[in-house]
This record gives structure tokens, C-alpha cells and sequence, in this order.
């Protein structure tokens, strides 16, 4: 009997540890203390065993009977005291489970951005940055673009003050590293321009890619070779390009390289204007006077550079309509990518 009572005492402690509502606890009540439960029954049993056995026991039964009432009762107070119980506090129920994590993803611009680096990036180009807030002498001046010029308008430039301007483009870069490298060298640097300017195809803020190659002999031809590994790794083999010509004046000569239009394949929609194509880039052979700028023989070096937007690309890779779309933030767009 005294064995059974041991037993029924650890069966019950560990019943109690394992209860988590007051449900749970009238079920251990009545497994215990109720009219057919485990003590009454030894009760009714206590009746077969010889007057000292039944002191003895009996004692031990009713101190079993007493803790379990406490317990419950202890029990009882620390459920209804837990924060989102019925009939405590607060209704913050700590025993549901959790919501797990939800891994985020690359911005498309980023996803964009890595696609481009890593063509460039296997035809030998290395990957160089520069600063956000240039001088005059890096966005401008050393670029060949003149005093007048309508880029350096304020309705066009963010200025920081009189010669320091927030870069129009990743163009500047070209010149630092030209001022720290000999030729023959092969870059491009990715990063954030500014223009003010903000509607349904432009945004204050956006991202280029500038490349720049130099080295002896460098022709049109290699520009070219260029541009069509690009836009077929970007934009799948069929896609078709042209050359346009065009005008910047830190190139010479210059040219707009335009895709067959993505939506239409080229037979003429809203979004090429009807003309089956679509301009991505500007690009050219390096003007000699940037050379002359920058200390470099225009005699001996010649050079071919390109800048793109990235997310006119990308905006034409997955099919967006509104460039904003890419800055609000809206998780509902951002988890499409
Ligand atoms: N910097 C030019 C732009 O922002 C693009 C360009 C880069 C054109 C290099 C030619 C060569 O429009």
C-alpha cells in the first residue's frame, strides 16, 4: 500500500508539471480526487489491511490528499495569473506557437545591378566606385561638357553649393580612374545618380553603370562586340540592337544603342512609341579632350565608354510601367522578385 501511494505521488507531480489550462486541471482532479479517482479508491482499501498497517497508511493517504488539494489549488492561481488567460491581465497568449521566419530577397535593382557586374565581370572589366558628391571639375569640366551646357542648369543638377553637385551621372568616375591608373585598363562602376526630375519614367535618385576601356587601337568594332555580349546575356540571344548616333560631349563619336522592343518584338506598341525599338544606353569612343584632361596621350590611347540605366532595364526585363514603383517600398511589389 505505502509502495502504491509512492507511485500515485510521482504519477501525480509529473501530471501537474505537464498542465496548462484549467481544463487540464479538473481532469487531474477528478483522476485523483474524484468519486471513482485513485485516493477514494485506496480509501475503500485501507479497510482490508490490519489496524497498524491502516494507521500508517491511512496517514500517509490523507497528508497525499491535502498536497493535492494545495497544489491544485497553487495551480489553479498561477494559470488564471499567466498573461493571456481568460481571466488574467492581458490577452497575449504565450503558448501559440510562433510565427517563423520569412527570408527576405535583393531588390530587383540589386538582382539587376549583380546580373550586369557579372557580364561585364567575365569579359575582364573590374568593378570601381566613386563619390556621390562630385565637383564641377569631375561631373563636368573634365568631361569636356561646357559651361553652358544645359545639364549644368540647377533645373537639371542638384548643387550642394556653387562648384559641388550631386553626380548627374556615373561618367566622373572615368576620370578618377583615369587620374589613378595607367592604360590599358577595363572598368565599370555601378551607383546612385541625381537629377531633378521626378514623373512616371524618372526619379531624383537612380542607378548607371558606367564602362570605360582603354588601351591602344580600340575601335568602334570593340564597342560594338561589346554591346551585342551584353544585350544578348541580358536580354536572350534573339534580342536584336542598333547603333544610333547621337551626341555627348565627353565621346567621339557617340551613339544611342537601342533593343528590339521587348513587349512587341519589334512590331511597334505603347511602350516603343509605335518604332519597335527601345533606347538602353549611350555610348562612344572616349573624346580625346577627356584624355587631354586627365594627362593621358591622345596620340597613343584611344577608348570606348558606355553608360546605362539600371532600372530602365530592369523596368523592361520584368515588364514595370512605373519606375516609382521600385522606391515605395511596397512588399506586395518587392516580393514578386
Ligand atoms: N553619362 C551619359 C548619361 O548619363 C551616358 C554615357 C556614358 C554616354 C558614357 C556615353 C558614354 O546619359
Amino acid at each position: 500500500m505505502i509502495e502504491q501511494i509512492q507511485e500515485f505521488k510521482q504519477a501525480y507531480s509529473k501530471s501537474l508539471i505537464s498542465v496548462s489550462n484549467p481544463d487540464q486541471l479538473n481532469q487531474l482532479r477528478t483522476e485523483f480526487l474524484g468519486k471513482k479517482g485513485h485516493l477514494p479508491k485506496m480509501m475503500k482499501q485501507l479497510r482490508e489491511l490490519s489496524p497498524e498497517e491502516k494507521r500508517l497508511a491511512g496517514k500517509q493517504v490523507n497528508e497525499f490528499k491535502t498536497e493535492i488539494e494545495n497544489s491544485l489549488k497553487e495551480k489553479l492561481q498561477e494559470i488564471e495569473s499567466r498573461p493571456g488567460s481568460s481571466t488574467g491581465e492581458s490577452d497575449f497568449d504565450i503558448t501559440l506557437p510562433g510565427r517563423g521566419d520569412r527570408s527576405g530577397t535583393l531588390h530587383p535593382i540589386t538582382q539587376v545591378m549583380d546580373e550586369i557586374i557579372s557580364v561585364f565581370f567575365s569579359l575582364g572589366f573590374s568593378v570601381e566606385e566613386g563619390p556621390e558628391i562630385e565637383t564641377d571639375f569631375y561631373n563636368f569640366e573634365a568631361l569636356n561638357i561646357p559651361k553652358d551646357h544645359p545639364a549644368r542648369d540647377m533645373q537639371d543638377t542638384f548643387y550642394v553649393e556653387d562648384e559641388t553637385v550631386l553626380r548627374t551621372h556615373t561618367s566622373p568616375v572615368q576620370i578618377h580612374v583615369m587620374e589613378d591608373w595607367e592604360p590599358p585598363l577595363r572598368i565599370i562602376a555601378p551607383g546612385k545618380v541625381y537629377r531633378c526630375d521626378s514623373d512616371i519614367s524618372h526619379t531624383p535618385m537612380f542607378h548607371q553603370i558606367e564602362g570605360l576601356m582603354v588601351d591602344e587601337d580600340i575601335s568602334f568594332g570593340h564597342l560594338k562586340g561589346i554591346m551585342d555580349i551584353f544585350v544578348h546575356e541580358i536580354f536572350g540571344k534573339k534580342t536584336e540592337l542598333r547603333f544610333r548616333p547621337s551626341f555627348f560631349p565627353f565621346t567621339c563619336p557617340s551613339a544611342e544603342v537601342d533593343i528590339q522592343c521587348v513587349i512587341c518584338s519589334g512590331k511597334g506598341c505603347r511602350v516603343c512609341s509605335s518604332t519597335g525599338w527601345l533606347e538602353i544606353l549611350g555610348a562612344g569612343l572616349v573624346d580625346p579632350a577627356v584624355f587631354q584632361a586627365v594627362n593621358y596621350d591622345p596620340g597613343k590611347w584611344t577608348g570606348l565608354a558606355f553608360g546605362l540605366g539600371i532600372e530602365r532595364i530592369a523596368m523592361l526585363k520584368f515588364g514595370i510601367n512605373d519606375i516609382r514603383l521600385f522606391f515605395d517600398n511596397d512588399l506586395r511589389f518587392l516580393k514578386q522578385f
